[in-house]
């Protein structure tokens, strides 16, 4: 039993955080990074998980889907999305990233509302 979870750990996707993600919709200004600049849609908002006190914004992260968070329809698109950080998700935040819808729905079905993800800093 031993041996398999370690098999299991060493061939896993390297470095891969795992958590959840939301989504949210615009107006994506202004926000809490860059005020009224506007970085476009492949952007995320980060809960105190990984904004570390503003230090995550302008970071990137590339994320993918890691399945449902309920028994619902399936929702990954077996895709990844790269987002960079222009927000801050507070304290009660519902996932460890809230993606822009757009980035949500490139890799998930929004229906969803919510799901598993894999994330990696790029
Ligand atoms: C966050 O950063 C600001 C500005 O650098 C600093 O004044 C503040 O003390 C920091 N807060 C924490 C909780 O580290
Ligand atoms: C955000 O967009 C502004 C221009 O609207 C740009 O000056 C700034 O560098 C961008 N920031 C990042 C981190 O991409
Ligand atoms: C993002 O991660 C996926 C899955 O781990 C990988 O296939 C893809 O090449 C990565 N993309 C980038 C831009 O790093
Ligand atoms: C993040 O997502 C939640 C929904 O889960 C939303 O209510 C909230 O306004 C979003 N916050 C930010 C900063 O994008």
């Amino acid at each position: 039993m031993m041996v398999v979870n370690m098999a299991i750990c060493v061939t896993s996707v390297a470095n891969a955080a795992q958590g959840t993600a939301t989504f949210y919709k615009p107006p994506y200004v202004p926000s809490s990074c860059y005020g009224y600049q506007n970085n476009g849609s492949m952007i995320a908002a980060a809960s105190d998980a990984i904004w570390g006190n503003r230090s995550a914004c302008g970071t990137s992260y590339n994320v993918s889907c890691g399945g449902a968070t309920n028994k619902g329809v399936p929702p990954c698109r077996g895709t990844s999305v790269v987002v960079k950080i222009v927000d801050y998700c507070p304290a009660g935040c519902k996932g460890t990233i809230n993606l822009s819808q757009e980035a949500f729905s490139a890799i998930a079905n929004p229906d969803a509302g919510k799901i598993l993800i894999e994330y990696t800093e790029v």
